[in-house]
């Protein structure tokens, strides 16, 4: 049995890790819960597909889920002190603005066979673009992997099937900007 921790002293004793570049720490390693605890300033605009449900608690500052919904974003504030249960499959991406913001996120293992998605979607008219499959097994180190793969995919990769905008790839100021201008929500 492991023995209990001073939750306050942890994210202090983390606080260089939950932050960029790195921005999430999972806090025990070697159990059935997935228990994270993530940071802001993040960078992204990513959508997850979790094949369970997520729980959120946002007790340090102030963040938000953009949803993409049917070639709409929808916002959800998660707010400094609110808790959340996130439906499974529900395309979320997590936008941690304020620096110091700290969440605390649980998630259900993947058993072998049930995967994750990662997927982008165009700022112009809400279709999605892009989507990659992955078996997770390490939220801190498999993502990256994902994220790397799309940042070198082509243009045409990258290019939407309906309306033709190119996604700005890694650049996610350049994506938020023309989802604001085209007013598709979020
Ligand atoms: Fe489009």
């Amino acid at each position: 049995m492991r023995a209990p921790i001073n939750f306050a002293r942890w994210t202090q004793e983390h606080q260089h890790l939950l932050k960029p570049p790195v921005g999430n720490q999972q806090i025990w390693t070697d159990s059935d819960m997935i228990v994270t605890v993530v940071g802001g300033p993040n960078q992204r605009s990513d959508f997850h597909d979790d094949p369970f449900e997520e729980y959120f608690h946002q007790f340090k500052g102030n963040a938000h889920l953009l949803i993409a919904d049917r070639g709409k974003f929808e916002r959800v504030d998660l707010r400094e002190g609110d808790i959340f249960l996130l439906p499974a499959h529900v395309r979320h991406s997590p936008q941690r603005p304020e620096a110091g913001s700290l969440c605390t996120v649980i998630e259900m293992p993947r058993p072998l066979g049930t995967k994750d998605a990662f997927e982008w979607y165009c700022a112009a008219c809400g279709q999605r673009v892009y989507r990659a499959e992955v078996q997770l097994a390490s939220i801190v180190e498999d993502l990256p992997v994902v994220y790397q793969r799309f940042y070198a995919s082509s243009v045409a990769e990258r290019t939407c099937a309906a309306c033709g905008e190119v996604h700005p790839g890694s650049d996610w100021q350049a994506w938020h900007a023309t989802r604001v201008r085209a007013g598709t929500g979020g």
